[in-house]
């Protein structure tokens, strides 16, 4: 097992580090304050190539590799897990959705290269009041009408909802038979009956921008299938798989920025006449949460690599997504304890981090969803 960072993938960290820190660390408290997305630092981000180093060339990617995307958005969610979630659900969501359909290949041009090459910016709906963690649950329906097709149903919790100009549209042709008639459509910005519902007022990743997506008698046409009838509900399954290496990595971008700034706190600040770090009990707990992220990233890492090579993934993006983000929540909890009455504080960032961490353990599949993954796997 090779441990070492690619040159090629240490040069993307180094650029996206230099990016984060000009980028999005100004105006990160404001930002989640006010719940705003920095859309033109995500333009830029989207110029450098960042939503495009896990696609192919003819797609609009750069086909750098699937690990130099996950330590991309591990890098930006150091710092911003809001951005880090936006880039996340962009490439593998939207992305992976129309990359791993059985779509054409000039349907995939069409759909695909304007995500990847940042000129566009994509959201998934999957999610509706009744399908949280059961996805099965569709009522989102598309009517045949003529060469094409109508869309009819509300979409919620749908990550860049407001600020997308593609959305992949899972939906079902019959009802009667369930999944064995669900479909997937891409949906352009703009389109008549197609708009933003309610804006989620959330607990953390606040400057996000989640919305409910409403389809009141959308037409598409036919060329705007990527899934046919009977193929959604696994190419579903499969964008999650991905999706989940990206919340995994976006979790341990939090933990890890969250013990940065614990580790300088407990350097500078001196209480009883020395410095925090002194102390042996919080020297031990940071020495236990260092620990947890370093065990974290391996996991993390082997789930990058195992879909970068092609391999089966589903069960090591289940454990991926369940560890990071249960370190994410444990080492931002921490990290507010250890820097007491300022970690309470908006300007020491931690407060934040651990309002965000929460979301990773819910969004892309619950952590109990993930235990039903992986035990299915195991009994299979
Ligand atoms: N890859 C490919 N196929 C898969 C698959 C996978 N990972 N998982 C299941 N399938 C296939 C199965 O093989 C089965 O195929 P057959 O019918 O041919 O046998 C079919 O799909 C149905 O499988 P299940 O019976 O296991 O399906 P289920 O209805 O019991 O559901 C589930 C399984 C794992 C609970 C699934 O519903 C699930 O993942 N739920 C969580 C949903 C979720 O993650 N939502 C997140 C929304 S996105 C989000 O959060 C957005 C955001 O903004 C950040």
């Amino acid at each position: 097992m090779d441990f070492e960072l690619s040159a090629q993938e240490q040069e993307i960290v180094n650029q996206v580090r230099e990016f984060t820190q000009k980028r999005l660390a100004p105006g990160v408290v404001e930002r989640d304050e006010k719940s705003e997305f920095p859309l033109e630092a995500f333009k830029e981000f989207g110029n450098m190539g960042m939503y495009g180093l896990c696609y192919p060339q003819e797609f609009g990617g750069t086909d750098t590799g699937y690990l130099a995307y996950i330590l991309a958005v591990e890098e930006v969610s150091k710092i911003d897990a809001s951005f880090g979630i936006g880039f996340s659900v962009n490439t593998s969501l939207y992305g992976g959705s129309v990359m791993y359909s059985n779509a054409t290949d000039e349907q995939k041009k069409r759909f695909l290269s304007p995500i990847a090459s940042g000129k566009a910016i994509g959201s998934f709906g999957l999610t509706e009041a009744s399908a949280g963690s059961d996805a099965a649950g569709q009522q989102t329906i598309a009517t045949p009408d003529g060469d094409g097709y109508v869309l009819n149903g509300t979409k919620i919790f749908n990550t860049n909802g407001p600020l997308a100009d593609y959305t992949v549209v899972y939906c079902l042709l019959d009802p009667s038979v369930g999944t064995k008639s669900m479909a997937a459509f891409v949906v352009e910005k703009g389109t008549p009956g197609f708009h933003v519902g309610k804006i989620e007022n959330k607990m953390g990743i606040r400057s996000a921008q989640v919305s409910e997506m409403v389809l009141s008698n959308v037409k598409v046409s036919a060329d705007q299938m990527i899934a046919k009838p009977g193929e959604g509900f696994k190419l579903a399954m499969k964008t999650l798989d991905g999706g989940r290496i990206g919340v995994g990595a976006q979790a341990l971008g939090i933990a890890e920025g969250a013990f940065e700034i614990a580790r300088d706190y407990l350097k500078q600040r001196e209480q009883f006449g020395k410095p925090l770090f002194k102390q042996q009990y919080l020297a031990f707990k940071m020495a236990e949460l260092y620990a947890d992220i370093e065990k974290a990233k391996l996991v993390l890492y082997k789930a990058a690599k195992l879909k970068e090579a092609g391999k089966p993934f589903t069960t090591a993006a289940a454990i991926a997504k369940m560890t990071c983000t249960d370190v994410a929540m444990k080492v931002t909890t921490e990290c507010v304890q250890m820097l007491g009455g300022n970690g309470y504080m908006k300007e020491y960032h931690v407060e934040r981090m651990m309002r965000d961490a929460k979301i990773t353990q819910i969004y892309e599949g619950t952590n109990e969803i993930q235990k039903l993954v992986i035990s299915g796997g195991l009994f299979r």
